[in-house]
């Protein structure tokens, strides 16, 4: 074990032990606001809002080289950033043939008038810097959803999103590509010392394993403590509750919870990969997954939060339920006694309640094929269409024999204190005709199914309303297939 982190910053291995200002969950944003020399990164929300708090972590991919990602500094707790190299926008400033100069982002950034007050600058700047280190030439779409966490109230989007397109034509070659080797030793330095961190001050406890065996010991001794992946649940209540967390276990440093596979007609994602790498793997074999990914929160958010984690949560607006509902995915259990596997329609149990026990960890998500003549969607309905959690959501899937329904499902976020089926509709529906008529039908049987909640979002009608017409638009966007239910489309998208 050790009681101190190591990540690199400024070009230097840094190590913190927890005995002076630091606990193991103050925030990468916290540490680096009480130093003297990162202060360009700035707290607006400190809830993963905002992304005045962007920092990049470079950290090693599978081959050992390098990889960067935009997260928000103020929900990554200090030991999260173990062994990983942290750049801020200072780290940006160089000398080019003696002479300071600005990198290509920020140099784009002022030709193209991309500022005004600059509050949001440092984390636009960041979010950019991400994109540039790895897309060349990047989308329209692309540069839309780098800048997806990032607000400016006072400059407009139009001259930042110019500045992105003229900055990323250079393949990623900047400063930072002549000292990547340098960085790359510094990091396998710290990765040679392989004891976990294990931190104890007064009031915290802190362990983060390495390895699944030392994640499942941890968990059996520990069946209380707080688990955490990617935090980006659990850090709210460290920085808008002001709680004490007292036993933290981290996962994020399990390389085998971050694994991918495909075997036997089934995809395997491990609980620990970031949904934004299960958004990547989704792209092409999952489509109705991608697009749940593609609105869910923004990249900051998704490079750190994990799938393990959202169905940890269990939240009745959790966006991964309904559409892995809609796929029929299992989840796997483990514990030191060994593993089990539950179908996610027996895993969400009530409100935030699931059918794991204290001393098992969600480990994998499983997912069948979906056989082609499938049609699956994702459906989404918030205040706006990024950065913000689901009013309504909804995974639906249809089987059809003919122009008959062979077999349906109809999993509903928001409705309920769960993620739930709409059992009578589906039972209505199964056997019959997927024409018009027999949705309308169906759709006046969902609210039996459900008892949505008025809240701040949204009212209870408007859930309800918005329900039933997610089904009619499904119809709508599927009933060309009852004409050519087997062409040449997969019909998964
Ligand atoms: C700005 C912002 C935007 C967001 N947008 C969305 C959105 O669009 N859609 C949405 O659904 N959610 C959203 N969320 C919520 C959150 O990001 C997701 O729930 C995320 O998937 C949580 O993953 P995590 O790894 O960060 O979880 P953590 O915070 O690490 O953990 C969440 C819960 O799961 C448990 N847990 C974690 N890992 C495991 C494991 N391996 N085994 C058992 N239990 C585990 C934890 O104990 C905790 O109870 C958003 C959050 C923020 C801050
Ligand atoms: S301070 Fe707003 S996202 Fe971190
Ligand atoms: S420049 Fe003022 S908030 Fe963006």
């Amino acid at each position: 074990m050790q009681d101190t982190i190591s990540f690199v910053l400024d070009g230097k291995i840094q190590r913190l032990d927890f005995k002076g200002a630091y606990t193991p969950t103050t925030t990468v944003l916290n540490y680096l606001r009480a130093g003297l020399s990162h202060k360009g990164v700035k707290e607006g929300c400190a809830e993963g809002d905002c992304g005045a708090c962007t920092v990049v972590i470079a950290d090693l991919d599978g081959a050992n080289k390098l990889r960067y990602q935009a997260w928000d500094s103020c929900l990554i707790f200090l030991p999260m950033i173990h062994g990983k190299q942290l750049i801020t926008v200072e780290n940006l400033k160089h000398k080019m043939n003696g002479i300071e100069a600005l990198h290509p982002v920020q140099e784009n950034m002022v030709n193209c008038n991309g500022s005004q007050c600059g509050y949001c600058t440092p984390g636009i700047v960041m979010s950019l810097f991400a994109l540039y280190k790895t897309e060349a030439r990047p989308t329209h779409a692309s540069i839309e959803d780098a800048l997806t966490g990032n607000l400016c109230r006072c400059t407009g989007y139009k001259p930042i999103i110019e500045a992105a397109a003229k900055a990323c034509v250079h393949d990623g070659r900047d400063q930072f590509t002549d000292q990547e080797q340098d960085i790359i030793h510094l990091l396998l330095e710290i990765r040679a010392d392989e004891k976990p961190v294990s931190v104890h001050t007064g009031a915290q406890s802190y362990f983060q394993p390495l390895t699944r065996t030392q994640a499942l010991e941890s968990r059996n001794k520990k069946q209380e403590a707080i688990l955490i992946s990617g935090a980006s649940d659990i850090a709210l209540r460290v920085t808008k509750r002001h709680e004490i967390l007292s036993e933290i276990i981290d996962l994020s440093h399990v390389e085998e919870f971050k694994q991918f596979s495909t075997e036997n007609n089934r995809m395997t994602f491990g609980a620990g990969m970031s949904l934004e790498d299960v958004r990547k793997h989704a792209k092409n074999l999952l489509p109705a997954l991608y697009d749940a990914l593609s609105v869910f929160g923004s990249r900051q958010i998704r490079s750190v939060a994990t799938l393990g984690g959202n169905l940890g949560s269990a939240s009745p607006i959790g966006d991964t339920l309904p559409v892995l509902m809609a796929y029929d995915a299992s989840i796997t259990l483990e514990s030191v006694q060994g593993e089990r596997t539950v179908n996610i329609n027996n895993f969400i149990l009530g409100y935030r309640k699931t059918d794991r026990k204290p001393h098992e960890l969600i480990t994998r998500v499983s997912i069948p094929k979906p056989r082609k003549q499938t049609l699956l969607k994702f459906y989404k309905v918030s205040k706006r269409k990024d950065l913000d959690i689901s009013t309504v959501s909804a995974g639906f899937s249809l089987a059809l024999d003919e122009d008959k329904v062979k077999s349906i499902t109809l999993a509903y976020g928001g409705m309920a204190a769960l993620t739930k089926r709409a059992s009578a509709a589906e039972a209505f529906l199964t056997g019959k005709k997927w024409e018009r008529r027999v949705v309308e039908q169906a759709m006046e049987l969902i609210i039996q199914d459900f008892t949505p909640i008025s809240d701040a979002r949204s009212g209870a009608v408007f859930r309800s309303l918005a329900a039933k017409n997610l089904l009619l638009k499904f119809w709508s966007e599927t009933a060309a297939a009852v004409s050519s239910p087997f062409s040449d489309s997969d019909g998964t998208g």
